[in-house]
């Protein structure tokens, strides 16, 4: 059984467990300013009452920004991830948010694949944007508002 739900911080051990066992992106320090910041969302992807995938987005006026997005890799080439992201898609156009931006790095395939799914465009790259020096491509996905 999928489910979705909207997360906030006091769920913040479930998002930094998940992280740590997938990009380890944030600290705790870092989720909590994050789950801070005005305009933050968070969606968690259950499976039964496991989370599987976290997605958090950042909504500015009609933009929102992608700003960790993982499933957990024992659930990974399942279709999870999709799920997650058409969910978040139907959920920003229908906030009619017309633009969705993600930034990822150019050694990721998997994701570069995963995101070409999705019609995102490669739109500006960010020279020596990781801390292993790899640039990160910054992505572009319109969306179709009512
Ligand atoms: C990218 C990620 C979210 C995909 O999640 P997922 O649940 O495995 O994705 P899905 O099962 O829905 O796969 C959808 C499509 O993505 C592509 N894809 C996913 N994993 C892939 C892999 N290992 N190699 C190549 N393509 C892959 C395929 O096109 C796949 O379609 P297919 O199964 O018909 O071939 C997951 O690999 C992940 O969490 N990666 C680590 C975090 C990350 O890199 N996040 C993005 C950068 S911020």
């Amino acid at each position: 059984m999928i489910s979705i739900k909207n997360i906030n911080e006091k769920d913040i051990d479930l998002c930094y467990e998940l992280d740590s066992n997938t990009i380890s992106l944030w600290s705790k320090k870092q989720w909590s300013h994050e789950f801070k910041k005005e305009g933050i969302r968070v969606f968690g992807l259950f499976f039964s009452k496991i989370i599987v995938g976290i997605c958090v987005f950042h909504v500015v006026l009609d933009e929102a920004q992608i700003n960790f997005f993982a499933v957990n890799q024992k659930y990974r080439k399942k279709g999870f991830g999709s799920y997650l992201m058409r969910y978040l898609i139907k959920e920003c156009e229908n906030s009619n948010i017309n633009k969705l931006f993600l930034e990822v790095s150019q050694t990721n395939s998997t994701a570069e694949k995963f995101y070409s799914r999705f019609d995102f465009s490669t739109v500006g790259i960010r020279r020596n944007y990781y801390k292993d020096g790899s640039d990160a491509l910054l992505k572009e996905k319109k969306l179709t508002t009512k």
